[in-house]
């Protein structure tokens, strides 16, 4: 890639990723579930919320270091649990980890990742550090289940993360006009041992939608939590909440860590933005658990305002993807410093030194 033409923001880089992935891929790594208001209601979400600026404090020196269960962090940012990643790029999550664990942010693997759960904990023998959670869709099938929690916390993943807004795949239209399947030669790495599980040859449907719909779990309850937390002793993170009275039952079942989220608009439309329900869940939560969120960040000042409004940290998802898909690992890593740079510089512009400085005064509707 020559320098001048090298993207300068996110935005550009999901432009140029187009002429890099197949149309199968680009739909399925873009789409939201039907008429895909929440998808755009996650931006328009961080577009409306203002600022209100500091003045006249010394921002000579910034710190953007944190620390989320304890792990430390060089910038409150994590990547986003997004399936099949050797769609945007050969190397997948394993580029995806690397210039994750470079970059002092976290990542969390998907279940659904091309690359087994062992290649991408393989990142932590450079990176001894690193955070790395192993998010976790749980099967019909229990034994399933248990053997992914078991090879996780084996591999040496920090944390589980259970999504819990996806008892059945949302409809995205695109990928069911595609009959969305994998390509030859890629598979649900950390499954590909179970017979039947190919995400292919689905009539009139996207694979995937029928893969969840024959194998999730779509009668999980609370309840359920206690069987995850008997069999791994991995801190837990939700990840799916979008009201309080569910943090707060989150709260009361020992997770540690809860995401605010409504996947990247991918399964209920309509869903409220991710953003708008950050306010309700921080309270409800009341400091017992950690509340990070995702949905919808491209710039730094987006970091800034959910920070502002409680979280502790952020996920960022499709855009790493198209880091991945524009330049692998250094595309990735890229997309990674442009967000550090932009929200030191937005912390130097609101009058914020650190992250302790950024409070819910800093914003308004
Ligand atoms: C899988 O979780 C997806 O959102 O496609």
């Amino acid at each position: 890639m020559h320098n001048h033409l090298q993207p300068i923001n996110l935005f550009e880089y999901e432009q140029l990723a187009k002429e890099h992935l197949s149309q199968m891929a680009l739909d399925y790594y873009s789409s939201g579930a039907w008429d895909e208001i929440t998808l755009r209601e996650n931006r328009a979400a961080f577009e409306r919320l203002k600022l209100r600026p500091r003045m006249l404090v010394d921002v000579s020196d910034r710190n953007l270091t944190t620390s989320i269960l304890g792990q430390p962090l060089d910038l409150p940012l994590l990547i986003a649990p997004m399936a099949f990643q050797c769609l945007a790029h050969p190397d997948g999550e394993v580029a995806t980890a690397t210039a994750a664990a470079s970059a002092g942010v976290g990542m969390i693997l998907s279940t659904l990742s091309n690359k087994t759960i062992e290649e991408v904990a393989a990142v932590q023998q450079n990176f001894p550090n690193t955070l790395q959670w192993f998010q976790l869709y749980i099967h019909k099938d229990r034994g399933l289940t248990r053997a992914l929690v078991e090879r996780a916390d084996n591999a040496g993943y920090k944390a589980l993360c259970l999504t819990v807004d996806a008892p059945f795949l949302g409809q995205r239209e695109r990928d069911k006009r595609n009959e969305f399947s994998l390509p030859p030669g890629l598979h649900a790495a950390n499954l590909a041992t179970i017979s039947g599980l190919d995400i292919s040859h689905a009539q009139g449907e996207s694979g995937l939608f029928t893969y969840f719909a024959q194998q999730l779990n779509p009668a999980l309850t609370w309840k359920d939590l206690a069987w995850l937390q008997s069999i791994c002793p991995l801190p837990l993170v939700i990840k799916g909440i979008l009201r309080g009275d569910d943090a707060v039952r989150a709260v009361e079942c020992g997770v540690q860590a809860i995401v605010v989220s409504n996947h990247g608009g991918r399964q209920l439309d309509g869903a409220i933005a991710s953003l708008e329900a950050l306010t309700e869940i921080v309270a409800a939560v009341d400091g017992k658990a950690e509340v990070l969120l995702d949905g919808g960040i491209r710039r730094g000042t987006d970091i800034l305002k959910a920070l502002a409004l409680g979280a502790k940290a952020v996920l960022i998802g499709r855009p790493i993807l198209w880091g991945l898909a524009v330049a692998g690992k250094a595309g990735v890593s890229h997309i990674l410093s442009l967000l550090q740079t932009e929200l030191s510089l937005a912390m130097a512009l609101s009058g914020c030194a650190q992250l302790q400085d950024i409070d819910p005064s800093l914003v308004k509707y």
